[in-house]
């Protein structure tokens, strides 16, 4: 089949890529600029230079597509749009252009199914575009996975810095997922049926397991400093306050994870701690 991958040069979109050009399907990647990285150049097709807020830039990028995957989203960048531009209203003109070029199904990465979640301005316009897919006219799948390992990393960095700062005295808990699980998924969805996919890692884990995980990657004794989750939700509203949507909604969402519970369904192969002990060993 041909896919087109729109977010094909993000940690996710690039997986999804190698990932169907892997089961021998024909990727066509949505790109902003022309300057795909050669590795993922080799899995391709051919690309179309879009930016997805630009509707007119679409034009033709679903011609003799029969799969849209979109990993398109606003993840923590500096940027003066804002997640109802990108994560709603981007996925929604690519939506209408699927439509008009006949796609057959339109696969959407969305975000884990959280209750303490869904108040976040990122997680609100995920939602409303999962609304207009689902009354779209097309088959679709919604996948809905739990935090990749690359927001992860971010413990790496602060274990490689030598204190690693974790909120509700340690014991929240998530269970993160590598994005090569979470493609597998994306690349089934091509050829499956099911309409809503949960995707989470095999391992349930503390925040304080996933800071001694990374200083354990290091090969460093772990020095870890315990916050209560209102030091950060203050800061949170505080953010909220005094900052545009622009600002606060980048930082809403990673910020708000660190607060809570976040669990999906255990669908997962791949574990933190060996990702960890790769991208240690990767310096
Ligand atoms: N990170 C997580 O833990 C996590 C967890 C669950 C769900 N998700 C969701 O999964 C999706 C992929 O996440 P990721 O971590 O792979 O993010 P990422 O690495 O930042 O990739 C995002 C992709 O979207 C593209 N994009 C952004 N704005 C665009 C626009 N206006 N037009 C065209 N392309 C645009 C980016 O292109 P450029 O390369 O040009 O910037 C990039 O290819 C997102 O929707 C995210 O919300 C993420």
């Amino acid at each position: 089949m041909k896919v087109l991958v729109a977010g094909a040069t993000g940690y996710l979109g690039s997986r999804i890529v190698r990932e169907l050009a892997a089961r021998g399907h024909r990727v066509r990647a949505l790109a902003r600029t022309p300057d795909t990285p050669a590795p993922l150049r080799a899995c391709l097709d051919d690309v179309h230079i879009a930016d997805a807020t630009d509707a007119a830039s679409l034009a033709g990028c679903c011609d003799g597509v029969d799969v849209v995957i979109s990993a398109m989203g606003l993840v923590g960048k500096r940027t003066k749009q804002t997640c109802w531009d990108v994560d709603r209203g981007a996925n929604r003109a690519l939506l209408q252009e699927a439509r008009r070029a006949g796609v057959t199904k339109f696969v959407y990465v969305s975000v884990v199914r959280s209750p303490g979640l869904e108040r976040v301005q990122l997680v609100r316009a995920k939602r409303q575009f999962e609304a207009d897919l689902r009354s779209g006219g097309l088959a679709y799948t919604i996948l809905y996975p739990n935090g990749f390992f690359s927001d992860m990393d971010e413990f790496l960095a602060m274990a490689r810095r030598g204190r690693v700062v974790v909120f509700g005295g340690g014991g929240l808990r998530i269970n993160p997922v590598d994005g090569a699980d979470v493609a597998v998924a994306a690349a089934d969805a091509v050829t499956e049926a099911a309409e809503e996919v949960d995707v989470g890692g095999p391992d349930v884990l503390t925040h304080e397991d996933i800071a001694r995980a990374a200083f354990a990657a290091l090969g460093r004794p772990p020095r870890i400093t315990r916050l209560p989750s209102w030091t950060l939700t203050g800061a949170l509203a505080v953010l909220r306050r005094l900052t545009p949507l622009r600002v606060h909604g980048r930082l809403e969402f990673p910020l708000t994870v660190l607060t809570q519970d976040v669990l999906a369904p255990a669908t997962g192969r791949r574990h933190l701690a060996d990702h960890f002990r790769e991208a240690a060993a990767d310096g």
